[in-house]
């Protein structure tokens, strides 16, 4: 099911924002980051939520316009906000290769960058999650849904599916690592 699929991909980049937010609370301490691993949920997001994730959602955005205008009205210019993040991306990936080069930049605008794309992110997925995916469900034919599938490019998850590719095995430790922890410090 496409929308279970999109959901799943959400909880997912919701772990992968929390780790980022980890690191950013050790840069703010004027401490050292593990650049690897904020490298690694940028290639992500390049890899994945760029070319899978949003293609997708734009497909059944597409849909949702014609089934049922008003809905898709509320949900407001998703193209836009894909583009708003990837220029957000975009800026994060530069800020990060400036720090390690050892280039002048302010921590502050770093941090900053690092806030707004949080930001960004968490609030698209939460408006997705409340108005797009249950109006598209609602209003979407099973036609749709076939035509959809059958226009995407078979893909798995380079981080959260069986098909791992090893860049990635770092970042995948790192956010076991910190659920646990996580977890422990619950109990
Ligand atoms: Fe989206
Ligand atoms: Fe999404």
């Amino acid at each position: 099911m496409i929308i279970e699929l999109l959901s799943r991909e959400h909880r997912n980049i919701e772990r992968l924002l929390a780790v980022l937010e980890h690191e950013q609370d050790i840069f703010d301490r004027a401490d050292r980051p593990d650049y690897e691993v904020i490298r690694a949920i940028i290639a992500y997001f390049e890899v994945y939520t760029e070319l899978y994730h949003h293609p997708q959602e734009d497909r059944v955005f597409a849909k949702l316009k014609i089934r049922d205008p008003a809905a898709a009205a509320k949900v407001g210019d998703l193209a836009r906000e894909h583009k708003k993040g990837a220029e957000r991306l975009h800026r994060l990936a530069k800020a990060v290769d400036a720090v390690l080069e050892g280039r002048e930049i302010l921590r502050q605008d770093v941090d900053t960058i690092i806030h707004d794309f949080l930001d960004h992110e968490r609030r698209h997925i939460m408006m997705e999650d409340r108005d797009f995916f249950p109006a598209a469900l609602k209003a979407l034919q099973p036609a749709d849904w076939t035509e959809i599938a059958a226009a995407l490019s078979p893909h798995q998850d380079p981080l959260f599916s069986d098909a791992t590719e090893t860049r990635f095995d770092a970042l995948r430790a790192h956010i076991l690592q910190l659920e646990q922890e996580a977890e422990g410090e619950r109990h």
